[in-house]
């Protein structure tokens, strides 16, 4: 990873075999301040080096995941806020005190402050950062971890960040769930895989991962789609010790978004458009479950290659399939034939994956549900006019807020008079064994 702090004295990561405690807390720290600055936590970790990415990435979502609690800690114990870079690094460090009580896993307290403390080496001598965070994690240690007989610190059920508007948004439209369904989204997103069938079943695969030392349970159905592909890890391991993962054998993918190539039912010779492809998840799953003819657009150039990438890795390549750039509301790269069926992933807020993605309340903003809502129903009705009579289009988000999900639906049916709506399971909130996703498909009606 590049220097992104001030005073950063860690220029050369590639030279280190093992990342010690105190330069993840460095390096997690730096992420969380880029994420404050509003850049996006996935782009801040695909810089780093391989053998820095689990650890950070663990300690960075941590961070995110309890910002809430960490701040209500910190303020207790510094009235005064503290310099910025110094409150980024004991989110981190109280991070790890709280998610070490939650899973009863981690590292001891004194391990906690002492390299806490060592990170702090990269500060400008008058921060007093040391004293501080020295200071503030000790009180925090007696707080998290008490001595017996004294009175632990009250859990609060909300430990992550929302902002208001995200609040109001959920309490408005979900009543009765809109507090679990944030203290869901606070937890460690499970480890979910898709078998490749075509080198595997499901159950061939899980063999593979038994032998592995992995285990495994089959997700057998999500809202009532029934899943052939999908296996929960109990815990979670790096993609390189997956079975196969380099032969094409396996891919990391939530099992609710395994649903979308599942209802899509992709059938061999059948000319598919996949309208908003990037990184390609959902293009390779429906290229596993059929040969058709595919074609992945993608606005984004730079995630072209992540596309090209995955279908490589799982030998799905072939001259059948392309890979395109394009702008998914316009015309300009379509050669005019018209397709069977449609996948439109659309861009949409993420609200729905946030345990995978802790990084996106903080990133989003109110105005962008509308302008998003209009993208998606530009989107929409563009590949509409692409579609054969008789064909299907399903469209999908990763959204728990229904102006992106069956508010679209609904004014799409309205606008469209030849759209006849197919059973599909709509909203699919999140749980502990799943994001949240939104589908709805419709059927082209008509000669
Ligand atoms: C939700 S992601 C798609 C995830 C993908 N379907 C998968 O399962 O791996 C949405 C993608 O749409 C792309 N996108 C945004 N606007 C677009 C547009 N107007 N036309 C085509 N792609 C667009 C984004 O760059 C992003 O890669």
């Amino acid at each position: 990873m590049q220097c992104i702090s001030k005073g950063n004295r860690l220029t050369d990561h590639k030279t280190l075999r093992s990342l010690p405690l105190s330069e993840a807390i460095t390096i997690s720290a730096q992420a969380v301040g880029e994420v404050m600055s509003g850049r996006s936590l996935t782009e801040v970790l695909d810089q780093l080096e391989p053998h820095e990415r689990p650890i950070v990435q663990s300690l960075t979502f941590d961070a995110l995941r309890k910002w809430v609690r960490s701040h209500e800690l910190i303020k207790q114990f510094i009235p005064k806020p503290p310099p910025v870079e110094v409150d980024h690094l004991l989110s981190v460090a109280i991070a790890l005190f709280l998610q070490g009580t939650s899973d009863g896993k981690g590292y001891a307290a004194h391990t906690i402050v002492d390299q806490a403390v060592q990170a702090c080496e990269q500060y400008d001598k008058t921060l007093y950062a040391k004293g501080l965070v020295n200071a503030v994690l000790r009180k925090v240690s007696l707080i998290v971890n008490p001595p017996e007989g004294e009175v632990r610190y009250p859990p609060d059920p909300i430990p992550m960040f929302f902002p208001p508007w995200w609040r109001a948004n959920l309490k408005r439209n979900y009543p009765k769930s809109w507090q679990g369904l944030q203290i869901a989204q606070a937890q460690r997103a499970p480890l979910i895989v898709r078998v490749n069938t075509r080198q595997y079943t499901r159950d061939q695969y899980q063999e593979l991962l038994n032998d592995a030392n992995i285990a495994a349970t089959p997700i057998e159905e999500v809202a009532g789609v029934k899943l052939n592909s999908a296996l929960l890890l109990r815990d979670p391991v790096p993609v390189i010790d997956l079975p196969g993962f380099y032969s094409g054998a396996v891919s990391v993918q939530d099992s609710g978004a395994q649903v979308a190539a599942t209802l899509l039912n992709p059938q061999p010779g059948e000319k598919i458009l996949d309208a908003c492809a990037a990184p390609g998840g959902k293009t390779a799953h429906l290229l596993e479950l059929a040969d058709c003819e595919m074609l992945a657009l993608e606005l984004d150039g730079g995630r072209l290659g992540k596309i090209t990438g995955n279908l490589d890795r799982l030998r799905l390549s072939s001259e059948n399939v392309r890979v395109v750039r394009g702008d998914a509301s316009k015309a300009a790269w379509w050669d005019g034939q018209l397709f069977d069926k449609i996948l439109l992933d659309a861009p949409c807020s993420a609200s729905g994956i946030v345990s995978r993605h802790p990084d996106i309340p903080f990133l989003r903003r109110e105005a962008d549900i509308r302008t998003l809502q209009h993208k998606q129903r530009e989107i929409m009705a563009q590949a509409w006019k692409m579609l054969k009579p008789e064909g299907l289009l399903l469209y999908v988000t990763c959204s728990v807020f229904p102006e992106e999900g069956e508010d679209q639906a609904q004014w799409f049916a309205t606008e469209h008079a030849n759209a006849v709506r197919l059973s599909s399971p709509g909203q699919i909130l999140p749980t502990e064994a799943n994001d949240g996703f939104y589908y709805a498909l419709f059927k082209k009606n008509g000669s």
